[in-house]
Parts: C-alpha cells; structure tokens; sequence
C-alpha cells in the first residue's frame, strides 16, 4: 500500500492515501470544516468541477512547494499533495467567493421554498440560509420553463435546475442507454428532455435522489407532505434488482415515499430500483430496521426528538404529569 500524505485542513491533521481529493479529505475529518458539495457525488464518476461551492483556499501546496495556489480551488477536483495546508472556513476570502457562488446559483432559481417538495432536504436552501444574502444585483429577465411530466412518477422543473449535471451522470452511468443530457450552452443550457426516454430504465428514479434542489421530483409524494413532518426508518426486502435498502418516510401507518440511503453528505449508499421507490409502499412489503438517523443540523430532525423522560422525571409523578402531552405526542410523531 503506498504510503500516506498528511494535509491539514482548517487546522486540523489527516492522513489520507495519495489521490485523495480536499473534499474527501475533509469528509474524512467530518464536521463544519466539510466544504459543501452541490455537483460533486462520490458514486457517480465524473461528477464534480461544475459548481464551485465547494471552493477552498490552498495556502500551503505542499511540503515541497510550500507556495500558496494562486487561486481558490474546487475541493472536489483537486488532490491533496503531503503538508498541504487548507483553509475552509477559517478564510474569510472563501466565505466570500462562497457568496459570490450563491448569488449566481439563485439568479434563475425561484425562491419557492414554500412549496417546494425538496424544502428540508435542499443543499442550495441550507447555502442560501447560511451565505445568501437578502437582495439581488441582476435586474434581467429570469429564465422560466414550463414543467416537465417525466412518465407518471417524476416531474422535472428546469426553472430550479442549477445544470449540477448528477442528473445526467445517473442516466449515464446507471441507465442501459444514454438518452439525457444538457442541450446548449452558457445560460441557454437545459436538461434535454430526452430524459422522458430514460423512464423506462429500473433506476431512472435515482435522478430524484441525487437531485441536489428541487428540479427533480417524486411525483407519487408531490405536496403530501413537508419532509420535516413525515418520520424517517429504514427498511429492507429482497429485490432482484436492486440491494433493496431503503428508507420509508411515514406520516402515521402511511409510507408517503421511498428513498434511497442519504448519508450526512446528502449521498445515497446504494442506487435503488423503480420498483423499491415507486411500486413497494406497504409496510407489508419491507423488514423494518428501525429509525433513521438523521443529521440533528437536519430540519428534518426537528420534529423528532427522542422524547425520552429524565429519570428525574420518571422518578417523580407530577413531573410525568406535566410532561405528558408532550411525551404522547412525541410517541405519534
Ligand atoms: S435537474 Fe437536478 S440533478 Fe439534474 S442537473 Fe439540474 S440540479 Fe442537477
Ligand atoms: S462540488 Fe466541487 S465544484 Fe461542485
């Protein structure tokens, strides 16, 4: 095994094997200092180098080289060298050009948050709450498109679209034959339709998983529900076609969708099959694992906290008392 190189990132020291880029660099650290990642999907091969928020500053190349890069860089597209040091968000340079970036990723995408299926679970409306600033400088026209019924479970809205191209890189990667991608250039640039062609394909609906805003969508859960309100568990059957792991979202006794495994990137562990995510929404159909975990930064988790009594509570009756409406709601939840 080739020996490993030392980066230090946000002051912070990892050992990563050579090759490595920044930003799995810094998903090995974990936490805040984790560059956020709109194009870049460690399962889809290619995919990175088309959004720029993941943007870092280098200001040490190497043990020997020690000059800084001249530029911010994509973290996801660039290798760590040994002794490299990296700044994230202890530089005030990247939390601007960060801003920069949102303010163009919003130029054409709609604040529509309200009714957005994608709301909870949107990494540009987790960047916009933390750099997005409250007005625009572009006084053009927006681009608007119309919405697009991809076959009968998935819609796609161009006007959302930031061109992330995962989208593409799934109907690439993942599909038998390549019948999607992004027509013209520059900011006349579109997912072509000829995604309606890919719908035939068993992991077409992985689109919607990897779909980093609300461009892609479930049709089956289309304004059932906001995410936060709806009760996240894991569960598994036996597919042929796919690993069969999943996560169905309830609300009550009713599985409203079924998704993939997002872990704390955003990223799901496995693809899964059209029939898992669109045809198996019994609780018959599945093993039940148990609750997923979800990120407690989620606004998903917002609404599920364990409400287990504190066993000073439990010892003394008029506590559980006064804390039982709260605790037979979080029960229902
Ligand atoms: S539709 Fe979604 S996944 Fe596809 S390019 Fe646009 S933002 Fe990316
Ligand atoms: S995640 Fe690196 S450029 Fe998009």
């Amino acid at each position: 095994m080739s020996e490993k190189v030392k980066v230090t990132i946000d002051g912070i020291t990892v050992d990563v094997e050579p090759g490595t880029s920044i930003l799995n660099a810094a998903r090995q650290i974990g936490g805040d200092i984790v560059p956020p990642a709109m194009c870049y999907y460690s399962k889809l091969e290619g995919s990175g180098g088309k959004c720029r928020t993941c943007l870092v500053k280098v200001s040490k190349g190497s043990e020997k080289d020690p000059r800084p890069m001249p530029k911010l860089v994509a973290s996801c597209r660039t290798g760590v060298m040994d002794g490299m040091e990296v700044q994230n968000i202890t530089s005030p340079e990247v939390i601007e050009a960060r801003k920069g970036v949102v303010e163009i990723l919003l130029i054409n995408h709609p604040l529509d948050c309200p009714v957005c299926d994608q709301a909870g679970e949107c990494h540009l409306q987790d960047l916009s709450y933390e750099h997005g600033v409250a007005n625009t400088r572009y006084e053009f026209e927006r681009r608007t498109f119309d919405r697009i019924d991809i076959g009968d479970k998935i819609q796609l809205h161009m006007t959302r679209c930031i061109l992330c191209y995962r989208c593409v890189y799934v109907a690439d990667q993942l599909t038998d034959s390549r019948q999607h991608g992004i027509l013209g250039r520059g900011d006349a640039s579109e997912i072509s339709t000829y995604i309606e062609k890919a719908i035939d394909n068993d992991f077409s609906g992985n689109v919607i998983d990897v779909c980093p805003v609300g461009a892609l969508t479930d049709r089956t859960f289309r304004f059932k529900n906001r995410v936060w309100f709806s009760k996240p568990v894991d569960a598994h059957r036996h597919c042929p076609t796919c690993k069969g792991k999943v996560t169905l979202w309830y609300k009550g006794e009713e599985v409203l969708r079924v998704t993939g495994r997002k872990d704390e990137f955003g990223e799901v562990e496995d693809f899964i099959c059209n029939t898992c995510r669109f045809e198996t929404k019994n609780t018959k159909d599945w093993v039940i694992e148990g609750p997923r975990q979800i990120s407690h930064k989620s606004v998903i988790s917002s609404n599920h906290y364990e409400m287990v009594p504190l066993p000073v509570i439990k010892q003394n009756p008029a506590l559980m008392e006064a804390n039982k409406i709260e605790f037979d709601r979080a029960s229902k939840i």
